[in-house]
């Protein structure tokens, strides 16, 4: 497809680092994609989410067709205009966000019906419904409509579920049709069953489709059973196309995941943290609201560039959490956002030079001293 396209720069063992061209730019891999689920990224501006390093964004298919509705926001020119965010933007399909967050659902072949969890007002998603909205939204990377069954699940279950999402991948593929300069990435299945991925990313690929993504993972399974199964499923995968592993994770999830193989990632986790004064530092996981902090004149992070790390102490910002002030998810989310960029450039970096275990070691020898 033309003005879509992957190129690898460098691998180090599993791990690769390389670039996905899209006509609204470039985005580095491996990449972070902070969540932008209501067309924002909560706390944070458009530009603020750049300057934090990142190339691309997520949205969600299910919470934008709720509300405001696909067919407002291409009235009012799109996704990226509506937001104020020019780069791209991968929207995932809906099917997940349906099964975790509305109600009264119904799933049959054809699709899904639902009650909105913002006001009770049915719905129906579908492949070809799902490939619709996107396309109304003018998502750069679209999901395949899958879905992602809840655990725990039988192994008959998790095959139920599997092909079904492979019979709507290519639902998918023939609902999205031509569209030169936008991508669809199919996504597998099969929970932590091999012989379930195996047939899922042989029906994927036979499919055909512009990047693959590892569905159903992170999902509560832990991050042994997680690793257990990048250990082998990446491989499963075409070696020349991206690979995105949905909704992770923690900072130690994500260099794990690159270490296996793994171009692109999403996590509510930064932002979300950053809200309920959470933050993430190359020490580790810090509770900004902990009372050692309101004395403490030092930044979060002496070695972050961030703005909350070059303008502000802990005993600010743990002041403005207690008091309930907004610019401390303001701060916690920009810090926190930052920091997983940071993780990414340093990654990209390690794999280019072909010294990513002596990265890794570093990243877990410093997380291991602890908050000091
Ligand atoms: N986000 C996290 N996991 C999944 C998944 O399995 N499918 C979809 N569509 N989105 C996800
Ligand atoms: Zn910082």
């Amino acid at each position: 497809m033309t003005g879509f396209s992957f190129t690898l720069n460098a691998t180090d063992g599993r791990a690769r680092t390389g670039a996905i061209q899209t006509p609204r730019g470039e985005i580095r891999t491996p990449a972070f994609m902070p969540v932008g689920t209501a067309a924002t990224v909560k706390a944070m501006l458009p530009e603020s989410v750049r300057a934090t390093g990142a190339d691309i964004l997520l949205g969600n298919t299910y919470h934008l067709m709720l509300r405001p509705g696909a067919e407002r926001i291409a009235r009012l020119g799109g996704l990226h205009r509506f937001m104020n965010w020019d780069r791209p933007i991968l929207t995932d399909s809906g099917g997940f966000q349906v099964m975790s967050l509305a109600e009264l659902r119904k799933l049959t072949e054809e699709g899904v019906t639902f009650a909105s969890h913002v006001d009770g007002s049915r719905y129906f998603l579908s492949p070809e419904t799902s490939m619709e909205i996107q396309r109304l939204l003018g998502s750069d990377i679209v999901m395949a409509f899958d879905e992602c069954p809840a655990l725990p699940a039988t192994h008959e279950r998790q095959a139920e579920a599997m092909r079904l999402s492979m019979r709507w991948a290519q639902r998918s593929r023939d609902a999205f049709g031509d569209r030169p300069g936008h991508a669809l990435f199919g996504i597998m299945q099969g929970g932590v069953e091999r012989d379930l991925r195996e047939e899922s990313a042989e029906a994927l690929r036979r499919i055909g489709f512009d990047g693959y993504a590892i569905g159903g993972l992170a999902v509560g399974e832990g991050q042994e059973a997680m690793f257990g199964v990048l250990d082998y499923a990446t491989d499963l995968l075409p070696a020349d196309q991206p690979r995105y592993l949905m909704g992770v994770g923690k900072p130690d999830d994500i260099v794990g995941a690159v270490q296996r193989g793994v171009d692109m990632m999403d996590c509510v986790l930064p932002s979300r943290s950053g809200r309920t004064g959470q933050a993430w530092t190359r020490r580790g996981q810090v509770n900004i609201k902990n009372a050692r902090h309101a004395d403490d004149p030092r930044p979060l992070d002496e070695h972050c560039t961030c703005p909350a790390c070059t303008g502000y102490s802990r005993a600010y910002l743990h002041h403005v959490f207690r008091a309930g002030e907004m610019i401390s998810g303001m701060l916690l989310t920009w810090h926190n956002l930052h920091y997983y960029q940071e993780i990414m450039q340093g990654m990209r970096d390690a794999i280019a030079a072909g010294t990513l275990d002596a990265w890794v070691a570093d990243f877990h020898a410093t997380r291991a001293q602890g908050d000091i």
